[in-house]
């Protein structure tokens, strides 16, 4: 028996792999995918969320993105409604979309910060293309007068989080996955304790309790706090994910299909807490309505802010670890990374395993 703890997108996506490769598979969270994974926008976008110094975290994003077209697929079947056989509409049920991330610049200084992404993603032969405002504003027409320029990412896609982690539990369920709703206390490697007292025996744990993961096992991890919005509009404002650096302060716009506009993400170190604060919120849609000024006209809809499991070198901590599998750390980049994590417990991805190796740090 393997027994995951954390029922968010990484520790789903780890047991439904591991359930489908046929191991009997146990998950204990008292609340599954109402973490970091509630919160997040499923930004699949490697380059944007890293900087020129972090190649490894890079190549890790792009093998994932690379992973999650036949995830989802595999995933959606899985999920998908009793008798709904044949083929199914996986990038509507999971909201999957690859029109491509648009990062714009304001002034000369977020310019040059666009301009060394792109020549780092260059560099790594990914597809990039350069922008004038106009070229930009062509793309998104809402975006305000005064963008400066961009880069185009035209391979990034985007999936709605909540959508997966609900397939997610759907095929888990379909393929046997036990799943305990309670807190786990103490984790050792051949079992785990939940509050109330129930030994779960194990062959295996796997700790993908994200940012709570240092509360049950030695790992550094620490909670990275983002405040996050949902906006709402009758029609979409944007056709893409739009990044923004507004006068060196970064903001993203991820549109969803329905019209909902997720707007995010502070990043405060902030231990656990998860209040949403107006200064969080106002930030939030200052930024962004420097981007797209129609912002302010839409319902604001929602509200939240989630924990990162950020580690000391920004790279996810997966594989062995004091008797433990590790699959947590993966701070900013859960849901991009979350196939290329199963893949790496289920022994699927040698050369990304290392750099993800735990070992690291002891
Ligand atoms: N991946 C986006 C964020 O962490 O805010």
């Amino acid at each position: 028996m393997d027994v995951v703890v954390g029922g968010g997108v990484a520790g789903l996506s780890v047991a439904w792999r591991l359930a489908r490769s046929g191991r009997p598979v146990t998950v204990v969270d008292p609340a599954p995918a109402s973490g970091a994974s509630h919160a997040a926008a499923g930004m699949l976008a490697p380059a944007s969320e890293t900087d020129y110094t972090e190649e490894s975290l890079l190549r890790l994003g792009v093998e994932s993105l690379r992973l999650w077209p036949s995830f989802a697929a595999e995933l959606a079947a899985d999920a998908a409604p009793a008798g709904a056989a044949g083929a199914h509409d996986w990038a509507a049920m999971l909201d999957y979309r690859t029109d491509g991330t648009l990062d714009v610049g304001f002034d000369a200084d977020d310019l040059a910060v666009l301009d060394e992404l792109a020549s780092f993603m260059d560099k790594l032969g990914l597809p990039v293309e350069r922008l004038t405002g106009r070229q930009c504003r062509r793309l998104e027409p809402m975006l305000a007068p005064s963008v400066r320029g961009g880069i185009h990412a035209p391979q990034d896609a985007w999936v709605d989080p909540r959508k997966v982690t609900a397939a997610l539990l759907r095929a888990i369920d379909r393929r046997g996955v036990r799943l305990v709703r309670a807190r786990a206390e103490q984790v050792r490697p051949d079992a785990v304790v939940t509050e109330g007292g129930e030994v779960v025996d194990a062959e295996r744990v796997v700790l993908a309790a994200g940012a709570w993961s240092s509360r049950l096992a030695d790992v550094p991890v620490r909670p990275v706090k983002g405040q996050i919005l949902r906006l709402r509009s009758p029609r979409p404002l944007l056709s893409r994910c739009v990044r923004g650096l507004v006068h060196g302060r970064p903001v993203y716009l991820v549109p969803r299909g329905d019209g909902e506009l997720v707007v995010g993400a502070t990043q405060e170190e902030l231990g656990f807490d998860t209040t949403v604060t107006a200064g969080g919120v106002y930030e939030l849609l200052r930024d962004a309505r420097e981007l797209v000024p129609g912002v302010t006209e839409l319902e604001l809809a929602e509200s939240v802010a989630g924990l990162r499991p950020g580690t000391p070198d920004n790279l996810p901590l997966i594989g062995p670890h004091r008797g433990l599998t590790l699959a947590t750390g993966h701070h900013r980049g859960g849901v991009l990374l979350a196939p290329l994590t199963a893949a790496i417990v289920l022994g699927e991805a040698s050369e990304p395993a290392a750099l993800c190796s735990p070992e690291r740090f002891t």
